[in-house]
């Protein structure tokens, strides 16, 4: 931010007061957000499973507390997600929808009024969307479908018009397609998936402006620096390809997977920041990237034990703080890339 261009930032969730949770209410992590972050971004609060309890209403009242307390505190918030294109990761209710007889006019509802009413709330407290958030398959780089994208005849129909939305509605915003496509080596078809998808807006020139990257990244080994030379060129290319096209870039949720790394904290914790900092060396040296935000300030409630558990039972190390609140190398690597 004093340079005036990047800020950091971090996700941060809804809790009562005072419980031991990854929440603007918990003062020992708000403590974390406040010392350190531009930025915030809801983990889960504004996406359709935690706004929509059914077709016909939304539930605002985390997601006020949030940015409550975000405009007192003086940072900007992020818009996580108008649209995550994933079966998976949409309410039920609207996975088994009963679109009638005419579909696309149905579904084509539902998204509008969703993204309207979403957008009109937050105002300009939000000034950055994620639009759409994993609508490319990484197996195939073909589009993912859910029950909406079906019943309008395809997922570009949906992608479009999601953005088409969302511009109508904040002229001004940021509007991101963010994707967790990463410079892993198993991670190409899905680079070029999220490629011809970014072509394709520019060809029927959806208004997109920006690529936001997840940044969920995994250590393999123990040798940084080699894995870092076989990934680095490939993730070049497609940031360079990226960036012609006029897009600017934002990392949007970084933290580390540390799954190859079977050791104590002790050398794990420096293996973590090396790769942390080579990463960010690349990514900051295109001037086309803005915000940096992780995924969680604290390993004490990172998404990562959950989602993905070490072989070895052991916790994982991939945030700036460690589970008693103490900075990791991590942190001091983010600091230096900076
Ligand atoms: C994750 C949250 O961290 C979890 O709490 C939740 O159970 C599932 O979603 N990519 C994204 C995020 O875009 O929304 C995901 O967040 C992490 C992966």
């Amino acid at each position: 931010a004093r340079k005036g261009k990047r800020r950091f930032g971090s996700a941060f969730g809804w809790s009562p007061p005072g419980a031991d949770a990854g929440s603007f209410a918990n003062p020992a992590y708000a403590a974390l957000l406040e010392r350190e972050c531009g930025v915030l971004v809801p983990e889960n609060e504004l996406k359709w499973q935690a706004l929509r309890p059914d077709a016909a209403s939304f539930a605002f009242d985390r997601v006020d507390a949030m940015l409550d307390y975000a405009m007192r505190q003086g940072m900007a918030v992020r818009g996580h997600t108008l649209l995550w294109h994933r079966p998976k990761w949409m309410p039920a209710w609207a996975e088994s929808h009963d679109f009638g007889s005419t579909p696309a006019t149905e579904a084509e509802r539902l998204l509008t009024t969703h993204i309207e009413t979403v957008m009109r709330h937050c105002g300009p407290r939000i000034a950055s969307w994620d639009v759409v958030n994993e609508a490319v398959d990484p197996e195939t780089g073909g589009l993912i479908e859910i029950a909406l994208s079906r019943a309008m005849g395809g997922a570009q129909q949906s992608i479009d018009l999601a953005f088409h939305t969302a511009r109508a509605h904040a002229p001004a915003a940021e509007l991101v397609y963010n994707d967790f496509m990463s410079w892993g080596a198993g991670s190409a078809t899905h680079r070029t998936g999220v490629l011809r998808l970014l072509e394709g807006f520019r060809a029927r020139g959806v208004p997109v402006d920006t690529l936001g990257i997840q940044s969920h990244l995994v250590t393999n080994g123990p040798d940084i620096a080699a894995t870092v030379a076989r990934q680095e060129s490939d993730w070049r290319a497609f940031l360079d390809a990226v960036v012609a096209m006029g897009y600017r870039l934002i990392i949007t949720e970084l933290d580390v997977r540390d799954t190859g790394l079977a050791a104590p904290f002790a050398v794990r914790d420096p293996l973590v920041a090396d790769y942390t900092r080579a990463y960010l060396d690349i990514m900051l040296g295109y001037p086309q990237l803005g915000d940096v935000l992780v995924w969680g300030m604290c390993d004490k409630y990172s998404w990562l034990d959950g989602f993905d558990p070490r072989d070895d039972g052991k916790p994982r190390r991939g945030c700036c703080y460690d589970p008693d609140f103490r900075a990791t190398p991590m942190r001091a690597a983010i600091a230096a890339a900076f």
